[in-house]
């Protein structure tokens, strides 16, 4: 892919900040802008242009008058959403720092106004779990998106009509906000619900409830399941879960005991962050782990962290991991994190067809996702997606409607009853 910063992790998240501009979640302009004044290694610099950016575009949403010009002023409030979150995306290292949440706040609540904006009802609602809040977004589809319609909307904008419905949760750092970009539009376009949720370790819940990651997911997805399968909007013959990123390790978990499921997708197939993690650390500093060491692995973390000699890579990725771990000990962090598996005693609990995509350059988790196949065997469907048509990258970033094509058509035939090849070697769809 085309780098946009010589620092191949900003690289990468800009290119992220880039897809969001397909749709309606970013302008290519602003992210070049912003690209273009980011100093390598800069973690400050980093923040301090994207919170530029967030500011003016927010600025000029607020002066809109929205009432007569809704359409201007949502997409303006989806815009600084995104940028105030990026603002964010590099603090982590410190968490005493404040502006973690006074830039959540401000993504969150024009995040909020945008979505008031919009044609379609999107309401947010926070479902209990056994001793959290699950906080979800549910959006429904354009009347005339789905063919088959015949039922009015009611005057609180809530069609009775059961529809199917996609549920998609995000990775290790990500929000639930910015599926709306990445996949939401593609799945309400398709006539179909979509909702998103956030589980402990994932920014909102992180953030107001103090929660890190825990591996047990399908105490995060039951809830969400009980709460859709009382609304009278939802097929509950027809709801799939789809996990993003960390969430292919995530999704197929909750999916091992959660079996109302017609469906799971994971983009990108993931059976263990840790054990890719362990691959990309110096060997040195795996050993000192195993060799049980906490005082010793404490310190050359933290030190990786903090020296900006390192690459932005390990040191943005163990001040987030802390952060979403809830803990100040580097050691008890990889602990946890290596009970986050999809292996074959979990995956074959999984009782529901499965679609696993790979991205062919995605440098993340190499060889995991035909592993997850391979594990998964015929419930599988897989699919390689190719550099050559720029859907090489980790989760085919920047090319979601590559995904939203291949992913929600091979979900559209399993919902249909149509029979689909499985294939391991990347079915054309
Ligand atoms: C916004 O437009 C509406 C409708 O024309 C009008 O009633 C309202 O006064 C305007 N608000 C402002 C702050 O100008
Ligand atoms: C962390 O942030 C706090 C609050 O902004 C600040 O007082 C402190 O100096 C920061 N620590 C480091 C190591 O930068
Ligand atoms: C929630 O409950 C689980 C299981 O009972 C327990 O392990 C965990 O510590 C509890 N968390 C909080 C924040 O109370
Ligand atoms: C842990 O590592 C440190 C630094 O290498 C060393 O000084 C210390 O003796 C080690 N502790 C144990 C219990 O091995
Ligand atoms: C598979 O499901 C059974 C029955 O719910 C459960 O006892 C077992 O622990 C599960 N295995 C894994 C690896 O999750
Ligand atoms: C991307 O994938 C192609 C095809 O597998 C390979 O030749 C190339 O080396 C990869 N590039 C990177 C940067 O991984």
């Amino acid at each position: 892919m085309y780098q946009l910063s010589s620092d191949s992790e900003f690289a990468f998240i800009l290119a992220e900040m880039l897809s969001l501009s397909n749709n309606f979640g970013a302008n290519t302009g602003e992210i070049l802008r912003a690209a273009s004044q980011i100093k390598p290694s800069d973690f400050e610099s980093w923040h301090r242009e994207f919170k530029f950016l967030a500011d003016g575009i927010h600025d000029k949403a607020v002066a809109i008058n929205a009432t007569r010009f809704p359409v201007s002023a949502r997409e303006a409030y989806f815009r600084s959403a995104s940028y105030y979150r990026a603002a964010d995306f590099f603090l982590h290292g410190n968490t005493s720092d404040t502006r973690i949440y006074s830039l959540w706040n401000s993504a969150l609540s024009d995040f909020d106004k945008a979505i008031e904006l919009l044609p379609t009802v999107a309401r947010r609602a926070n479902v209990s779990a056994h001793n959290f809040t699950v906080p979800i977004i549910f959006y429904k589809p354009q009347e005339s998106s789905n063919p088959h319609s015949t039922q009015e909307l009611d005057d609180k904008g809530y069609g009775s009509r059961k529809l199917p419905t996609v549920l998609v949760g995000n990775g290790y750092d990500g929000s639930q906000e910015e599926l709306y970009h990445s996949v939401g539009r593609s799945i309400l376009d398709r006539g179909w619900n979509f909702v998103t949720y956030e589980g402990p370790g994932q920014p909102t819940v992180l953030r107001q409830q103090q929660l890190g990651f825990i591996p047990d997911w399908w105490d995060v997805v039951t809830p969400v399941m009980d709460y859709l399968a009382k609304r009278p909007d939802v097929d509950m013959r027809r709801v799939a879960l789809v996990g993003i990123s960390f969430g292919g390790t995530l999704a197929p978990r909750a999916a091992s005991r959660e079996h109302r499921l017609s469906a799971v997708l994971a983009i990108n197939g993931l059976t263990s962050l840790f054990a890719s993690l362990e691959k990309q650390f110096p060997p040195k500093l795996i050993d000192l782990f195993n060799s049980g060491n906490k005082t010793a692995f404490h310190h050359i973390v933290l030190s990786i962290m903090e020296s900006s000699s390192y690459p932005t890579q390990f040191r943005w990725i163990i001040g987030q991991s802390l952060f979403a771990f809830n803990t100040r000990s580097p050691f008890e962090w990889f602990t946890r994190l290596s009970k986050f598996v999809a292996d074959g005693p979990l995956l074959r609990n999984i009782t529901c067809p499965t679609f696993v995509a790979s991205g062919e350059n995605d440098s993340s988790a190499p060889g995991q996702p035909e592993e997850m196949a391979e594990l998964l065997g015929d419930k599988c469907t897989y699919n390689l997606f190719k550099t050559d048509l720029g859907a090489g990258e980790h989760c085919q970033l920047g090319a979601e409607a590559q995904v939203a094509q291949v992913a929600l058509d091979w979900l559209g035939d399993i919902w249909d009853g149509v029979k689909t090849p499985r294939s391991m070697t990347g079915r054309v769809y």
